[in-house]
């Protein structure tokens, strides 16, 4: 038997891993407008962050640009999951373009605290990275020098704002937890009265996948994390996976498994991001047991069961 020859190799598997609702959600969107509408449907950004995904979507029909420009007049847009600046739903508007908003309902909520937090006349620090797209699509739900990117702990260290006793916080959904709580920690030090979202913003997908990876981070000697290298959750796990002291690496599919990189590796995690499909895990555990007899099992450490309503425009079709 061929098989008694390959080395051993323990699969610690993450839970929750993978898909969350606001993906889930999106993908579901997508899908649905081009049942409603037929195809082309034109989708602004990645609806989200996989190229697996999206290569699905385009093959049903969806069609994929950056800017509302490109798409063409007549034609139905659907919105990422990021969520957008305000500018872009009206711009859609006066184009009379049918447009479907994929915004994750836990983005949404940020956007209103935005607002909100705007028309009580506070100015906003938001903790987030510099170019993602929620981050644009969060600062552009309020007027310009109405919000203030905080990236770091040193950037919290340093901001000065105009006003710094009528300050407010939130975050972008998909940070890490840790770094995120060191962060809050030293606006609230500097600005005592700065007022705290209502609940965390870090969304519970985020939380639960990073817990997750702790949890097992400790029993294993790598971490193979399956996500897109601009998926900001996924590209966290990573980071997560290192504090917790094992080797971690980011792969989209099996295809980038680097099998030189598991040589001493007796013990393997694997989570995947909120935007990669369970297809892709079970194809890395299978080409993993193409060259190892794998012994695997799930380590849970909490239960999802979460699920998002979907546009009314949609709920019917
Ligand atoms: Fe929404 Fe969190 Fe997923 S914000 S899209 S549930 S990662």
């Amino acid at each position: 038997d061929a098989n008694t020859t390959l080395p051993p190799l323990r699969l610690l598997i993450a839970a929750p891993r993978g898909f969350c609702a606001g993906v889930d959600r999106a993908i579901r969107i997508v899908e649905l407008a081009i049942q409603k509408f037929g195809a082309p449907v034109y989708v602004r950004h990645e609806i989200v962050h996989n190229r697996f995904v999206v290569d699905s979507l385009k093959a049903q029909g969806a069609v994929f640009v950056e800017e509302l420009d490109e798409v063409p007049d007549g034609v139905p847009v659907v919105f990422s999951a990021h969520g957008v600046p305000k500018a872009v739903p009206h711009k859609a508007e006066e184009r009379g373009l049918d447009y479907v908003d994929a915004t994750c309902p836990l983005v949404s909520k940020v956007h209103r605290q935005a607002e909100r937090l705007v028309d009580d006349g506070r100015h906003i620090l938001f903790i987030g990275h510099k170019g993602h797209p929620e981050v644009i699509g969060t600062f552009g739900q309020v007027p310009d020098g109405r919000m203030t990117l905080v990236e770091t702990v040193a950037d919290a260290e340093a901001v000065q704002p105009a006003d710094p006793d009528n300050l407010a916080f939130l975050t972008q959904t998909t940070l890490s937890v840790d770094d995120t709580a060191a962060t809050i920690a030293v606006l609230q030090r500097r600005f005592p009265s700065i007022q705290a979202p209502r609940g965390e913003d870090i969304c519970y997908a985020t939380s639960n996948r990073q817990a997750a990876v702790k949890a097992i981070a400790v029993q294993c000697d790598a971490m193979l994390v399956i996500g897109a290298p601009n998926s900001s959750n996924s590209l966290r796990l990573v980071e997560v996976a290192e504090r917790g002291g094992v080797k971690a690496a980011l792969i989209q599919r099996a295809d980038d498994i680097d099998f030189a990189w598991l040589d001493d590796v007796r013990t393997l995690g694997i989570t995947a991001g909120a935007s990669a499909p369970e297809v892709l895990v079970r194809e890395v555990v299978d080409r993993l047991a193409t060259r190892f007899t794998v012994d695997e099992s799930e380590v849970t450490t909490a239960s999802e069961n979460m699920v998002f309503k979907l546009p009314r425009s949609l709920a019917a079709a």
